[in-house]
């Protein structure tokens, strides 16, 4: 096992490159199963979720080539088989429930272990199922598994009940090859959804629509395989942009989308910070007169969910009163005790987090609970006084790449260490 140990107090100072979306690249590995053929998808972050969902399209004979060196990543389905993936792997990574809608398609039925909760929530699927019934399948789920099976998926108008992500990828997916028209309404808008649409219309696909809450896709015969380009990853840009917040420094960085982080660039300027959008990078500056202000996590394009821990983060650096709401996962708060281990003064209430900020930080041993919650004690230990040591790095690795090799090179005082 791996743990991070951060000396702060740090400011930091340079650039810092941006890599692949995370949350692009999982659905989009996935949906290249909707093609006999080869395709090659570039800026891909070399990330633990990505390495798995590689070794579940191995384990039912797609050839999967990962180049680290170059972010690339070779997907040969031409021979894909259709039997189950290995538990572990999939009780591993929830996103390779996103394999579902594809192998729908492409074989007609499908079984898969349900995939896990996890610390944020219990993530449910019941929205996906909708959508493949919808569609025609039989949905059956019993014993941990779920089997989906149709003779001819056909179009049809499905309404999500929440705009979720997971779904509308999923739906998406199964639809590309079913005959005829279908509506998802009240579809995700998020950037991820835009960008795999992109590669299905690659493919051959007619899906218009991506990025509006209305998806409308014209079933096709067949499609073949494409090269295609992630974009950005708007979360460890958003992650970076708070780590100048909280450190109060001014730092560049390369490869953001300011579009796809218009939410959390309000934001922040509203907390007080200087930004300064270029081409493809933005500057920020943290060294201002900053005041706290509140949050409500929102479907896209309203503030991330998966920017509410880091901002938590900051908001402990600043005097006065800050209040979260969060409104997307019903137990995102797991980084709060591991917060206040290191001195943070924060109240739940229900959804709602508020934070007395202003409380000097003073490092000790914290537990990354999950993803983004890990993130958020990495900033914790950029303020803290002495030496702030995270365990269960594990949750960081499956999001962020090389993520002490990046904040060294901005002047952070971080390792890693085994234990
Ligand atoms: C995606 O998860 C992201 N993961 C998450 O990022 C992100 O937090 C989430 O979208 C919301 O933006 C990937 O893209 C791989 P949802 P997903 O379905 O698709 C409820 C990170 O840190 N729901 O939009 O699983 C669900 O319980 C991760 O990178 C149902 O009720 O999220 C939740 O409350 C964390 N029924 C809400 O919708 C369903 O069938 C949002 O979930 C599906 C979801």
């Amino acid at each position: 096992m791996d743990k991070l140990i951060i000396t702060g107090t740090s400011r930091l100072m340079g650039e810092v490159n941006i890599s692949g979306a995370k949350n692009s690249s999982l659905p989009i590995i996935a949906a290249s199963i909707l093609s006999s053929d080869k395709s090659i998808i570039e800026n891909v972050p070399m990330l633990e979720d990505v390495f798995a969902l590689g070794q579940i399209l191995q384990s039912i004979n797609a050839g999967v080539k990962i180049d680290k060196d170059n972010n690339s990543v070779f997907i040969d389905t031409s021979n894909i088989i259709n039997m189950e993936p290995s538990y572990d792997v999939v009780r591993k990574m929830r996103a390779s429930f996103l394999i579902m809608g594809p192998m729908l398609a492409r074989f007609g039925e499908f079984k898969i272990s349900l995939p896990g909760g996890c610390n944020i929530g219990t993530r449910p699927i019941d929205l996906h199922l909708k959508g493949f019934v919808a569609l025609g399948a039989k949905v059956n789920t019993d014993h941990g598994y779920v089997e989906a099976r149709a003779d001819k998926l056909r179009g049809n108008k499905i309404y999500l009940d929440f705009p979720s992500v997971g779904a509308t990828e999923n739906i998406m997916m199964a639809a590309v090859l079913a005959e005829g028209e279908t509506v998802i309404e009240n579809a995700a808008a998020e950037p991820e959804v835009v960008d795999l649409s992109k590669f299905l219309n690659k493919m051959g696909a007619q899906i218009v629509g991506a990025g509006t809450d209305n998806i409308k896709i014209i079933g096709v015969k067949e499609l073949h395989g494409t090269n295609h380009k992630l974009i950005y990853d708007r979360i460890e840009a958003g992650t970076f942009m708070t780590a100048a917040a909280i450190t109060r420094s001014r730092i560049k960085i390369n490869g953001i989308n300011d579009e796809h982080l218009k939410p959390v660039i309000a934001k922040l300027q509203e907390v007080g910070t200087n930004i300064n959008i270029l081409d493809n990078s933005l500057i920020i500056d943290g060294n201002c007169d900053l005041k706290p202000v509140d949050i409500k996590t929102m479907p896209y394009p309203g503030f991330p969910t998966d920017m509410q821990p880091q901002m938590m983060a900051f908001f402990l650096s600043l005097m006065g009163t800050s209040m979260i709401t969060e409104t997307i996962f019903e137990n995102r708060y797991m980084h709060v005790t591991e917060m206040k281990r290191l001195g943070g003064n924060i109240r739940i209430d229900g959804r709602c987090a508020v934070i007395e900020g202003g409380n000097k930080l003073t490092g000790t041993i914290v537990k990354a609970t999950d993803l983004r919650a890990g993130a958020a004690l990495v900033l914790c230990g950029l303020i803290a006084e002495g030496e702030t040591v995270i365990t269960d790095i594990y949750h960081i690795d499956r999001g962020y790449e090389l993520i002490e090799e990046k904040f060294k090179n901005l002047g952070a005082d971080i390792r890693r260490a085994s234990y």
